[in-house]
């Protein structure tokens, strides 16, 4: 039955929709059954490939041979394709005047590339050495997820094809797309010979940057206060504030410390990098430096630039939130504050490095971070929750750790905290009952501060003990082995150097 459909329908339309000279397909035809198969490919995942074929200066061919032996190439290459071309599934169609298509369905890149080569040798070996012809391949949705884009790649590869006198058949891997290319971003070029800045800013404008230019220390800071810098080149050497200089105080101060510095010295000395490095910069080159390296390693460290700042965007957002939570927190309020700031002194006194404590700080200040998906009623609720409303209030930790698991790769540890610091060591917390080395220090500081400080604070059920009796619940707990019992010491230690505990009694 939908044999008979299929022939049906050709019969009706093929006939209006056929390209009189080849007898193949016209554009119209082309351009719907493109829209089909796009539809196809995706309601069911099938990938298909886009050819599209043009003679190469057929004018100059008409020309020197007559618009009658043109047409006769034109229809040679339509019998070919067809004869030789495609299956029945395929579309063969010319869309302008020397321009063919041939749409392959169902196919892979690499079998279709085999078989668009074939059709291309035999066109050439048949029709004779007077002419060539170029061939742009795009799979769908493979290299173009569009039908846009799809066609702009290949016009766009196809014009490659053509421009090349060597191979005449391309496919995108070996094409770099135009509109892939860095947007501007603003590059600061400092140094004080007016010749290298020129040097380098002319190698910049030329890929595209926008450059701005200094010849001193100070006239850089001035730039930098004023424009959205995304990268500096800096040279070391300069009367008045040096390069090392002007890199440490960009990096101490928090608007600047992210723009990424690239150190461009003659001294290429080990002792110059680690002054360098000292001062934090991120990257350096020789001078002169070559032009691809030089353009490399801005283009990487920008990208880098842009992923961080997005970073720092997205944690920006996530603490605001925690502080919206806790503002609806009734009972709760300044716990992130006070807990992050008891973490990181723990943290520190017990070793750990500044990557780990910026985790432990962010965790610190997102691990309540689920009460959002806690009902007012019960997080407000002024007496002590029902064993199903306290059954509700530990899921915070599952929400938490669900809204930012998307964000895994850039809060790592801190991910870790926002689920486990209900855990302890003995198993008897919650979500998942982890116990003794499942749980890692920065959970264990977490546990430690988190439990002191809600001891201090008032609940509608009770009053809030004392700092003392507060460590003195901790320490019970520890001694029981349900904290670790060496963070709560440090806790202790912290307390007493703050003069929030006395110091304890010598024996
Ligand atoms: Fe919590
Ligand atoms: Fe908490």
């Amino acid at each position: 039955m939908e044999k008979i459909l299929q022939s049906e329908y050709r019969s009706k339309v093929q006939p209006t929709c056929q390209d009189s000279l080849t007898g193949l397909m016209d554009l119209s035809f082309f351009q719907l059954s493109m829209d089909r198969e796009i539809e196809r490919s995706r309601r069911y995942g099938s990938p298909f490939v886009l050819a599209l074929l043009d003679v190469d200066d057929f004018t100059g061919y008409n020309n020197k041979y007559g618009s009658l032996a043109g047409d006769i190439l034109l229809k040679g290459i339509g019998s070919i394709i067809t004869r030789r071309g495609v299956r029945q599934s395929d579309l063969s169609a010319r869309i302008a005047g020397d321009r063919f298509a041939l749409l392959l369905v169902e196919i892979t890149l690499p079998v279709a590339k085999k078989v668009l080569a074939r059709i291309h040798r035999e066109i050439i070996e048949t029709l004779g050495p007077n002419f060539s012809l170029s061939m742009s391949i795009v799979s769908f949705p493979g290299n173009a997820a569009t039908k846009e884009t799809l066609l702009f790649l290949s016009e766009d590869v196809l014009a490659q094809a053509k421009e090349s006198t060597t191979r005449k058949i391309f496919w995108p891997e070996e094409y770099e797309p135009k509109f892939k290319k860095e947007q501007s971003s603003n590059v600061l070029v400092v140094d004080d010979e007016p010749a290298n800045v020129t040097l380098l800013s002319a190698l910049l404008t030329s890929s595209n940057y926008n450059v701005f230019q200094a010849t001193s220390g100070e006239e850089a800071l001035q730039v930098v206060v004023r424009e959205d810098i995304d990268l500096i080149l800096l040279d070391i050497m300069m009367p008045g504030m040096d390069g090392y200089e002007v890199c440490s105080l960009l990096k101490r101060t928090e608007a600047t410390r992210v723009i990424p510095i690239i150190l461009i010295t003659a001294l290429d000395s080990v002792e110059a990098r680690v002054k360098g490095i000292e001062a934090g910069v991120n990257d350096f080159l020789t001078k002169p430096p070559a032009r691809e390296e030089l353009l490399a390693r801005v283009q990487s460290l920008i990208r880098i630039k842009k992923v961080n700042s997005n970073l720092t965007s997205i944690e920006n957002v996530l603490i605001s939130l925690a502080n919206i939570i806790e503002a609806t927190h009734k009972y709760n309020e300044g716990h992130i504050q006070r807990v992050a700031s008891m973490a990181l002194e723990i943290g520190k006194r017990l070793g750990m490095q500044k990557d780990d404590l910026e985790s432990l700080k962010l965790g610190s200040m997102l691990h309540d971070i689920g009460k959002i998906g806690i009902p007012r009623q019960i997080l407000n609720k002024p007496s002590r929750l029902t064993s199903h409303e306290q059954k509700v209030m530990k899921k915070h930790v599952q929400t938490g750790y669900n809204i930012c698991l998307p964000l895994q790769k850039n809060l790592d540890a801190a991910l870790e905290i926002i689920r486990n610091h209900h855990e302890r060591l003995d198993g008897s917390g919650y979500p998942d009952g982890l116990s003794g080395d499942q749980l890692s220090l920065p959970v264990r500081i977490m546990a430690v501060v988190d439990m002191y400080d809600a001891l201090t604070t008032k609940r509608p059920y009770r009053k809030a003990n004392s700092r003392a009796e507060s460590l003195a619940i901790v320490e019970e707990n520890a001694r029981k082995g349900r904290l670790d019992m060496e963070v709560v010491k440090q806790l202790k230690y912290f307390l007493i150097k703050q003069k929030k505990v006395d110091m304890p009694q010598q024996p």
